[in-house]
């Protein structure tokens, strides 16, 4: 999705808006660009491609203080080179970078058009520029042009603008797409991710939603869209730029499907209690009464975070004996849900920024809803939207499918199920055997791991197929959605989940020796059932590829995973497949950490 970074101080700026542009990259972009100002004129550059495309088409000789840059994600307007932002008004003093969507863009470029403004390009984005353009000759104070363009525009944003004329000041302004400003020594930053500024600082400021700043190399003020200070305190990022390179990894999806032993660990430490086998959740806020008190449970999220939170309510279900189901966020915000007290509700996202389940927690926060977050970014605005949480710790996911952030947030759901579980029936004993079978996961992902060659071997045996079949019952049915979600994501081989039991209610039709199957089937009370299903794949000459804790001679190949506790199986069970799809990627040839038309972060409708 689109990315800002914007600098102020006694730098060059272009060096350090293309290392920030150059962070953001991860987030998926089809065109870059970027603003100085020197010597109260602008000068730009933007190209369609990569940040590296930009970075080469930027002279070296690109002074200018101050400055802002763009990575672009089309929505309005193919990508190309004037498409890209930033975007000037008429007379070339101001430019804009913006994330998201002016939703009534058409109506406010009719209008500048008929006041005889000429457009660029085809984007939403330039009527800010035109607008903000027109209101600083009135008001000749870049605040508040800002504040009155902002008026007549209805849409989600995040900008960053400069003004040629006032070259010590950028003005930014949020509202549902990120800013956050970095704070350094005589410098100031502001970006759509903190990303882009670790490198220079880690003393941050998140705006809230209608929010503005003006930043100054020596400072910063925050006001309201009704132009009231507002008083922020900054807070100190626990990432380094260390956790955003690859580390030596040919793509940051195998580092971080690698880094599950550890990520997992961080999720864990210090969260059970080996006196009582209880969880310490400290962030949910909720004495026992409360936890107690909660009579359903209602997971949303997006992609695989809504696939994580199938996984989390299976969890709840059977470890507190509490109803539970997820939903897709971007389904439940558009379908006015019914609102219970006595539900508590869980919204999931590694960004804390996809705007579908931002829009969704605000929703339910209307509505009286009691919120909590299950978030791997500290700070986000999901983290602060909602009434209480737990943080992954899983450090920063770089890569566009989500592996490390899935497989924590599952654990997290493991250690909020065995919390709620033990305010109600969920005995000691279960207890201990659920913080026990927690303990060992680590070192059986670490157990998976090593069964990377053989199932890179499977990987390029199956890739060929034109699509693929994962079938799984119950605990596995999760499993089976999230590894067909990979699949298609990075090796765009077409993936369809279904619980097994369902394959004889119409996909069996498709099975063929050209649609091959990977079935879920772990030892659990199921296993016969699983079994059973495989014989019925098998008598239509399909292929199938079991995942599980044995072999069976039902299956053509078979991937065995260490076994833990029933209820814990489907966390490790993901861990071959994430596997499968990087390698079925690999052999594809496919841009593996970013691929086509998707975004890590999607913060727009
Ligand atoms: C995008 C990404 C997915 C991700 C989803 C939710 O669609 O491509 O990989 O699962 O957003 O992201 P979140 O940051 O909310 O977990």
């Amino acid at each position: 999705m689109c990315g800002i970074v914007a600098y102020v101080g006694p730098k060059d700026a272009a060096p350090i808006l293309l290392e920030g542009l150059q962070r953001l990259e991860y987030r998926g972009y089809d065109s870059a660009g970027l603003a100085v100002v020197n010597a109260k004129s602008l000068r730009t550059r933007k190209v369609k491609g990569r940040v590296a495309d930009l970075a080469a088409a930027v002279p070296a000789k690109f002074k200018g203080t101050i400055g802002i840059g763009h990575t672009r994600w089309a929505t309005h307007g193919a990508p190309s080179d004037v498409n890209a932002h930033p975007h000037l008004d008429q007379e070339q003093r101001i430019a804009v970078v913006h994330n998201g969507i002016i939703e009534n863009a058409d109506e406010l470029r009719r209008r500048l058009e008929g006041e005889g403004v000429k457009f660029e390009s085809e984007t939403d984005s330039e009527v800010l520029s035109h607008l903000i353009g027109r209101m600083v000759k009135d008001t000749d104070s870049l605040r508040e042009a800002v504040l009155r363009a902002l008026k007549s525009v209805v849409g989600t944003y995040g900008i960053a603008v400069v003004d040629a004329q006032r070259p010590g000041e950028i003005v930014v302004a949020r509202n549902g797409s990120p800013i956050v400003l970095g704070l350094g020594e005589k410098e100031m930053f502001a970006a759509s991710d903190v990303a882009a500024l670790i490198r220079y600082t880690r003393q941050v400021v998140h705006l809230e939603d209608g929010e503005l700043a003006v930043i100054k190399a020596d400072g910063f003020t925050t006001f309201t869209s009704d132009a009231r200070e507002t008083a922020k305190e900054p807070f100190t990022v626990d990432w380094d730029a260390g956790h955003y390179d690859n580390g030596g990894y040919e793509h940051y999806l195998l580092k971080e499907i690698s880094e599950q032993p550890e990520t997992v660990a961080r999720t864990l430490r210090g969260r059970m209690d080996d006196r009582f086998h209880i969880a310490h959740l400290g962030g949910l806020n909720m004495d026992a009464r409360e936890t107690r008190s909660f009579r359903r449970v209602k997971i949303i999220g997006c992609g695989s975070a809504y696939y994580s939170g199938q996984m989390g309510a299976q969890l709840i279900e059977e470890l507190a004996r509490i109803p539970a189901d997820a939903e897709p966020a971007s389904e439940f915000r558009y379908r006015s849900p019914v609102v219970e007290p006595d539900t508590l509700y869980v919204a999931i996202s590694q960004s804390g920024e996809t705007y579908d389940t931002l829009a969704a927690v605000q929703e339910l926060k209307r509505k009286g809803g009691r919120v909590l977050g299950i978030v791997n970014t500290v700070g986000s605005a999901i983290a602060r939207e909602t009434d209480g949480g737990i943080y992954l710790h899983a450090g920063p996911e770089v890569s566009v499918a989500s592996t490390k952030a899935f497989t924590s947030t599952a654990v997290a759901f493991a250690l909020l199920a065995l919390h709620l579980g033990r305010v109600r029936d969920l005995s000691p004993a279960d207890g201990r055997r659920i913080c026990e079978g927690l303990r060992r996961l680590p070192e059986q992902i670490e157990e998976i791991l090593t069964l990377e060659d053989r199932i890179k071997e499977l990987a390029k045996k199956y890739a060929d197929a034109p699509g693929m079949m994962f079938v799984g019952r119950v605990r596995g049915y999760p499993v089976a959605r999230e590894g067909a979600q990979k699949l298609k994501e990075i090796s765009y081989v077409h993936a369809e989940a279904y619980p097994a039991s369902e394959l004889k209610h119409g996909p069996l039709a498709l099975i063929s020796p050209e649609l091959p199957t990977v079935a879920i089937v772990p030892d659990d009370e199921l296993l016969d059932k699983n079994l059973t299903t495989l014989g019925e794949i098998r008598a239509r000459h399909g292929r199938i590829l079991m995942v599980g804790h044995r072999t069976s001679e039902a299956a053509d190949d078979c991937i065995v995973v260490p076994k833990n506790e029933v209820e814990l199986d489907p966390i490790l069970l993901t861990i071959p497949l994430q596997l499968f799809a990087y390698h079925a990627a690999v052999a594809l040839d496919r841009d593996v950490d970013r691929p086509r038309n998707l975004a890590k972060s999607v913060t727009v409708e």
